[in-house]
């Protein structure tokens, strides 16, 4: 038996411990904001919070976030408020919209982490999740107002 906290509700699973856990939050709780995209680590679609640090749960068996804490897209904010989210939405950053939960996953890490981060350190870490609409700049432009800092 699996047990752990998702968006602040306590879960339990007895089926198979390997099982990704993306399918676990898709399939038996119907948190389909966390996108699959290719399944194996490489474009960020699946990210979620396992304790606060960003993961693949494509990649992250069930029982690796035993007793853990994970939020998702729908637990990062109970009305949409993360500041973050109200970036996101002030700036159209989406396009199709579906590597963006990822994205904003991340981008809430990073803030959380980095506060005030450059460009840098924005290119850093957000490398890691892919986007085929291209919508980095809009990203990055609302990682900046989310921090309070505006593109220069
Ligand atoms: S679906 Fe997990 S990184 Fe692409
Ligand atoms: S908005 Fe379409 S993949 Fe990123």
């Amino acid at each position: 038996m699996i047990e752990l906290t998702v968006n602040g509700q306590s879960q339990r699973f007895d089926g198979d411990p390997d099982m990704p856990l993306l399918w676990f939050l898709r399939d038996e709780l119907g948190l389909t904001g966390t996108k699959f995209g290719c399944g194996a680590a490489l474009c960020g679609a699946c990210m979620v919070h396992i304790d606060g640090t960003p993961s693949f749960s494509c990649i992250t068996p069930l029982s690796v976030a035993e007793g853990a804490e994970v939020t998702t897209i729908e637990g990062l904010s109970p009305d949409g408020a993360h500041p973050v989210q109200v970036a996101w939405r002030e700036l159209n950053v989406a396009q199709c919209g579906y590597c963006q939960s990822g994205q904003m996953m991340q981008a809430a890490a990073l803030l959380a982490e980095t506060p005030q981060p450059t460009d840098e350190d924005i290119d850093a870490v957000m490398s890691q999740n892919l986007c085929r609409c291209g919508t980095y700049p809009r990203i990055r432009a609302a990682i900046k107002r989310a921090s309070g800092q505006e593109e220069g």
